[in-house]
């Protein structure tokens, strides 16, 4: 029979395996049949997906200088001085699926920037920030743009990084033929339908940019890890927001998201994602609320995004109850939006409430079992939207505008230990 003579052949050409790699060996990678597990004293740690390597010490640092500690910021307050170069190698190692950040494509022309980004011991996983919202992706009806998606997605994908889709459905950044439309039912479902199975389809399993790819056949283009296919659904008191979806559909477009969203690629997690849920309260009672709805109708739903963009010495001390509530729902959650903004000028004692704050937030994912992975809402003040959306305020992230760490990032080293 055909199939048996291939597999025959097949079986001939595939080398001896041997047990483990040695030290700078190749220990995995897209067509690599070797060993995966390396000689004692070194791990096996991912270059890109091509190239995995045995490197000495189990999760030591990459030999990058960018970014070092610093006794001092820009502004001379203090600074910090952990010597841990690599928060998302730390967040695996204690047993977390990652430590990643929002970018955004016009930093990537910032090569000081992009060299901290492109680490995957420091960031595990990338969201992009603006370029697959609907605005972005479907600026006309019908008509698609994905050149600037496919530029972060694969930057992961060289990096080594998971990527996080975000998002399908929102009521902010929508293209005016969205909001504009007087939708009936069957045309607003379609449209939706139409989006997501559109925008999920494309970053599920293929190759975004092939060019960018060696050219060996049927590379598998990295997949979201998940996607946020529903965003902040709900107004503060936990009513549903008013907006063109849910004006037209009721909670049904939720349920017709993620239907689409779950066709269009069975392997992401599935994430409705919201502010102001951190703690417990109507918002937080209001999303569990819907899960159990949705799961009780079977509407395919994996997680709740906890954003977290909080602000210094306000975290909430419910946290992890809160966690643990919803994710005793049958779901899992993730930070997915993490900065913490403070009233400027920034001060010694503010950057140490910070420093404690982020090592609140990292600590209660750490503590919270179904709490899979941590994504800064981008990692330094030079990019960070807070100054732009909170007059005012800023300061919100743990490198400093001239990409120095903060005494947050100390913060951070200390959630992620603890
Ligand atoms: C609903 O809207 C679509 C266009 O989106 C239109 O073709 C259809 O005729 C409308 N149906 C009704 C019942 O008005």
């Amino acid at each position: 029979m055909q199939l048996s003579h291939s597999f025959a052949v097949l079986l001939a050409v595939i080398p001896i395996v041997v047990a483990q790699s040695a030290v700078w060996g190749q220990c995995g990678g897209i067509g690599w049949t070797g060993p995966t597990t390396c000689d004692s004293g070194s791990s096996c740690v991912v270059s890109n997906p091509y190239y995995s390597q045995c490197l000495p010490g189990a999760g030591s640092a990459p030999s990058s200088t960018a970014s070092p500690p610093s006794p001092t910021n820009s502004a001379g307050l203090p600074g910090s001085t952990s010597t841990v170069n690599g928060l998302n190698a730390l967040a695996k190692t204690q047993g977390k699926l990652y430590l990643g950040t929002a970018t955004d494509n016009p930093e990537l022309t910032d090569t000081a920037y992009t060299t901290i980004l492109d680490n995957n011991m420091m960031f595990g996983q990338l969201t992009p920030a603006n370029s697959m919202k609907w605005d972005a992706t479907e600026p006309e009806p019908g008509t698609f743009t994905f050149t600037e998606g496919d530029q972060i997605a694969d930057l992961a994908q060289t990096n080594g990084q998971l990527l996080r889709g975000h998002n399908c459905v929102w009521y902010n950044q929508l293209p005016s033929w969205v909001t504009s439309t007087t939708w009936n039912a069957t045309g607003l479902t379609a449209a939706i339908e139409r989006h997501v199975s559109t925008v999920v389809g494309h970053y599920k399993g293929i190759p975004s940019s092939s060019d960018q790819l060696p050219t060996q056949a049927n590379l598998p283009f990295q997949s979201p890890d998940a996607w946020d296919v529903v965003n902040e659904p709900f107004n503060d008191d936990g009513t549903f927001r008013s907006d063109v979806f849910y004006d037209t559909l009721g909670e049904s477009y939720i349920t017709i998201a993620l239907n689409a969203a779950r066709a269009a690629d069975p392997n992401a997690k599935l994430y409705i994602n919201d502010y102001n849920i951190e703690g417990t309260g109507v918002k937080s009672t209001a999303m569990q609320n819907l899960i159990q709805s949705l799961k009780a109708a079977g509407t395919p739903i994996d997680g709740v995004g906890i954003e977290s963009h909080l602000i210094v010495g306000e975290v909430p001390t419910t946290m992890q109850e809160n966690l643990e509530a919803i994710t005793a729902l049958g779901v899992e959650v993730a930070i997915t939006e993490l900065d913490i903004r403070m009233t400027l000028p920034e001060t010694a004692a503010l950057l140490e409430q910070q420093k404690s704050d982020y090592q609140t937030v990292i600590s209660t994912c750490m503590a919270v079992e179904k709490c899979v992975g941590m994504t800064l809402w981008d990692f330094t003040d030079k990019y960070s939207w807070v100054p732009s959306t909170f007059s005012g305020q800023g300061d919100a992230c743990p490198w400093d505008e001239n990409l120095v760490r903060k005494p947050a990032y100390d913060g951070i080293v200390a959630g992620l230990q603890s």
